[in-house]
C-alpha cells in the first residue's frame, strides 16, 4: 500500500512521470497477473477473511468503557471492513478483476476496468471525476492508512515488540507520524490524479506526454504495442462529449456515469 500510494503520488510530477513508473510495472509482461495473484489479491483475500473471523469473535464495549484504545479497537474493526469494501470496489472499478477481454468489454460501461495502463494518469483521472467517487476514494484511503498505521501499533503489542507502556507509547507516536505521513500522500495522489482532467486542455497534454512515453518504451522493446490499453480518441470523445451535456461540471473533461 506504501509502495502504491507513494507510485500514484508521482502524478504531482506530471503525467509522464507516472506514466514511467506504470511501463515499469507493465514490462514484466506476463507475469504481471501471477504477481497480482500471489503477492496483492490472495494476501488480501487472506487477511480479509481471517479479519472477519476474528471481528465475529469480538465484543465491542465502547459504550461502556470509552478509553482511547478501546475506541482504537473497534476503529480497527470498522476501518477493515470499510477497507475491504472499498478494495474490492476499487480494484474493480480500475483494474477490472481479471483482465479476460470478454469480462473487460462488458463491465467498462458498468464503470469497471476504466484504467487504461497506457494512458495512465489521463483514463485514472477520468475515472474519478464524479464528485461521489473522489469522496469515497477519500473514506477509502484514510480507512485503509488507520488500518495500516493502527493495526502495526497492535501487532507489535500483540508480538510482543513493544512491551512496557513507555515502549508502546513511543511506538504509538511513531505509527501516527507514519499514518499522517501516509495519509497526506494518499490524499495528495488522489488529488493530483483527479486534477489532470480538470481541463481539456491538460487533459490532451498529459496525453501527449503518456503517448510520448509509451511510444519510446515500445521503440526500447520494454512494453508490447497493445491497443486495449491505451485510451482511444472515440474513448476521449465519448467522456468529452458526455461532459459537455452536463451543465453540473463546464469547467471539467470528467466523464458521466
Ligand atoms: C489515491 C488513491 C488511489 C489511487 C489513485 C489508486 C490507483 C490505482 C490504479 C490506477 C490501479 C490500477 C492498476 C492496474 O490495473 O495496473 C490500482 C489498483 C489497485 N489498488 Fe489502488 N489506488 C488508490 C488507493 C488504494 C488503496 C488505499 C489501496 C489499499 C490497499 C489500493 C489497492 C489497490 C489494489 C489491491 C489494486 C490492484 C492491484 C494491481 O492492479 O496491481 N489502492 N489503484
Amino acid at each position: 500500500m506504501v509502495v502504491h500510494l507513494l507510485t500514484n503520488a508521482t502524478v504531482l510530477n506530471g503525467a509522464g512521470s507516472f506514466q514511467d513508473k506504470v511501463i515499469t510495472i507493465h514490462s514484466l509482461g506476463a507475469v504481471l497477473p501471477l504477481i497480482e495473484w500471489v503477492f496483492i489479491f490472495l494476501p488480501i483475500l487472506f487477511h480479509a477473511i481471517f479479519g472477519f473471523v476474528i471481528i465475529a469473535g469480538g465484543l465491542p464495549n465502547t459504550n461502556s468503557y470509552p478509553y482511547v484504545s478501546n475506541i482504537r479497537y473497534t476503529l480497527q474493526r470498522a476501518t477493515g471492513i470499510i477497507a475491504f469494501l472499498f478494495i474490492m470496489w476499487h480494484v474493480f472499478h480500475l483494474h477490472g478483476w481479471i483482465h479476460a477481454d470478454w469480462w473487460i468489454t462488458r463491465i467498462y460501461d458498468l464503470n469497471g476496468a476504466q484504467f487504461k495502463p497506457y494512458n495512465a494518469a489521463t483514463s485514472a483521472s477520468l475515472a474519478l471525476q464524479p464528485i461521489i467517487f473522489a469522496i469515497l476514494y477519500a473514506v477509502g484511503v484514510l480507512a485503509c492508512v488507520f488500518h495500516l498505521a493502527n493495526g502495526v501499533w497492535t501487532m507489535g503489542i500483540t508480538w510482543g515488540v513493544w512491551v512496557s507502556p513507555r515502549a508502546q507509547r513511543v511506538a504509538s507516536h511513531v505509527c501516527t507520524v507514519f499514518g499522517v505521513g501516509l495519509a497526506v500522500v494518499g490524499l495528495s495522489a488522489l488529488v493530483g490524479m483527479r486534477n489532470m482532467a480538470s481541463t481539456e486542455d491538460s487533459l490532451r497534454e498529459a496525453r501527449e506526454a503518456e503517448n510520448t512515453a509509451v511510444q519510446t518504451a515500445i521503440d526500447l522493446g520494454k512494453i508490447t504495442d497493445d491497443p486495449h490499453k491505451q485510451l482511444s480518441e472515440e474513448e476521449l470523445e465519448s467522456h468529452l462529449k458526455s461532459n459537455d451535456s452536463d451543465q453540473s461540471s463546464e469547467t471539467s473533461a470528467a466523464p458521466q456515469h
